[in-house]
């Protein structure tokens, strides 16, 4: 069921979601399959589609991606601690990346993107290229997700660890490489904020630099 959202509310209040994602409700997979055929209404270079969707039911699995995430996430936060320590803003998503360690293999549905094609070390222009084919996806699918009451998280702590995850789940590492996980959950209540940002003047540029 669709959220009464007009475009832009969708736009302004897809947040990453970590604290209210709904643990305990299930996920039908039909809402899962309406968000990635939406998905696959991005933009592909050169007709390629060389999307995949790996979605992550399976709480094995689930586990072992949620221990590789926090194999990162821990001395992440440790790094952290100093800012987080002078500063609220840095306190309050280290807070809610804590919690989503704790949690993340009790998130029903890990949702990694991936793309055919690896770039390691390769120029810009072909990097460019090849994550502009998959990111518009994801993010697509993040906003479908929004549209229909379920919350996600753009994280890419696991890709610290992407062969890892790749021989977990089946993925061929040496053709296809991984954009992200997105944990995916119902939210707890619908009702998002759009985020602060600095003013719009201080990152346009008209005409010139
Ligand atoms: C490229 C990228 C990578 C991110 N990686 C992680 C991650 O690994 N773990 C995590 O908990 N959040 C991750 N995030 C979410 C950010 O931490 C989140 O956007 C941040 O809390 C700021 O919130 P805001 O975007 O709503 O301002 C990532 C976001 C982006 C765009």
């Amino acid at each position: 069921m669709l959220l009464d959202l007009t475009p832009d509310e969708v736009l302004a209040t897809t947040r990453s979601v970590r604290k209210r994602l709904d643990l305990s409700r299930p996920v039908e997979r039909e809402v899962l399959s309406e968000c990635l055929r939406l998905a696959q209404q991005a933009p592909t270079a050169s007709y390629a589609q060389n999307w995949h969707f790996m979605v992550v039911t399976d709480p094995q699995r689930r586990a072992a991606l949620a221990e590789l995430w926090r194999r990162y996430a821990g001395p992440y936060l440790e790094r952290r601690a100093a800012a987080a320590a002078a500063d609220q803003r840095v306190a309050r998503i280290s807070d809610a990346v804590r919690y989503l360690a704790e949690h993340l293999h009790e998130v029903p549905v890990h949702m990694i993107p991936c793309v055919e094609g690896r770039t390691d070390r390769a120029p810009v222009a072909a990097q460019a290229s090849r994550w502009g084919s998959i990111i518009p996806a994801a993010w697509s699918f993040m906003l479908a997700a929004r549209a229909r009451g379920l919350g996600t998280v753009w994280t890419t702590f696991h890709l610290h660890h992407e062969r890892e995850a790749a021989d977990l789940l089946g993925i061929p590492f040496e053709s296809v490489m991984q954009a992200a996980l997105i944990p995916v959950a119902y939210t707890i209540g619908t009702d998002f904020k759009p985020a602060a940002r600095h003013p719009l003047e201080t990152m346009v540029h008209w005409d010139r630099w």
